[in-house]
């Protein structure tokens, strides 16, 4: 996939940097470029976001999308869906892999549907049920697996098994974190169980479980999360990022030391086309994004 191709065909134009740190160059390597698109507010980085993955979708109709939950995503599924409706896009050969889960959490097929704060839920509430996706062609790591080592070796063979994942949507969690790699984890991690730490617990209470009357102690202290090593193998990344919440987190990540401290900086290491797209809050904190270096789009 050529990420220029494709860029000129959603029709907007970005920012373009080469890697940001230099400790990992390969100016061989044409595509190894980071592009960083601002965009004004969360609804701008929505549309720009799901223009992106509808123009991969139109391109290659088949291909295996990494999706990704938490608020910032939720606009750009919101953009999918009235694409579906309105422009006919068509996700009926697309297969799909999520990031994560809660240990613990997930939907129950044979039995009643019931509100719970799964991804599966969110993933089926927020996008899944509005599109004509596949139920077969749908996988979200099972965080109710009698076996989750097994499961987490199943889910791995899963995506070799559809031939890698094309483009992988990311957000960034307040300690840095993608998916649910906590700061520690190793760059070449592979789909696990992992513990959540106090910042991941508490902002995802806020978030997801506060309103829906859970308790703090009724959250999951564990969940199933891809690896960091699983998402640098995707052929394509895009990742969000909104809000000035996320400002010191997205700066130190794309132009920070490149640590496992905050596994989004390996975004730096990641050999492929990477999109990063964030809105002007998000942005706020990145040096090279300011004063005549800055061009917003
Ligand atoms: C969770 C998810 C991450 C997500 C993060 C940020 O921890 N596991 O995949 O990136 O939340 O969520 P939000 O977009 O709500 O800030």
């Amino acid at each position: 996939m050529c990420y220029d191709t494709l860029y000129e065909a959603v029709g907007l134009t970005a920012i373009k940097y080469g890697p940001l740190h230099n400790a990992f160059p390969d100016p061989d390597n044409q595509e190894d470029i980071m592009e960083i698109v601002v965009k004004h507010d969360y609804e701008e980085m929505s549309r720009f976001a799901a223009e992106y993955i509808a123009s991969f979708i139109r391109k290659k109709p088949d291909c295996v999308i990494g999706f990704a939950t938490g608020g910032t995503p939720i606009g750009t599924y919101k953009e999918l869906i009235r694409m579906h409706r309105e422009e006919g896009l068509d996700f009926s050969n697309v297969i799909t892999f999520n990031l994560d889960e809660y240990l613990g959490l997930g939907i129950d097929w044979s039995k009643p549907y019931s509100r719970d704060q799964s991804y599966h839920r969110f993933m089926y509430e927020e996008l899944f049920c509005h599109i004509n996706i596949k139920q077969e062609n749908v996988h979200i790591p099972d965080g109710l697996a009698k076996d989750p080592e097994e499961f987490c070796k199943s889910y791995e063979a899963a995506i070799k098994e559809a031939g890698g994942i094309d483009l992988q949507i990311l957000g960034i969690g307040g300690d840095g974190h993608w998916a649910f790699n906590e700061p520690g984890s190793s760059f070449d991690s592979r789909t696990r169980v992992e513990k959540l730490n106090k910042q991941t617990l508490d902002d995802n209470y806020e978030a997801f479980f506060r309103d829906a009357g859970f308790s703090r102690e009724d959250m999951p202290r564990y969940a199933i999360t891809m690896g960091i090593g699983t998402i640098l193998e995707a052929k394509n990344i895009i990742m969000l990022a909104s809000g000035r919440k996320k400002a010191d987190i997205v700066a130190r990540a794309l132009q920070g030391p490149v640590t496992n401290e905050v596994t989004a900086s390996a975004i730096q290491l990641y050999r492929g086309n990477a999109v990063v797209v964030l809105d002007e809050e998000a942005a706020s904190r990145l040096v090279m994004l300011t004063g005549n270096a800055a061009r917003c789009c």
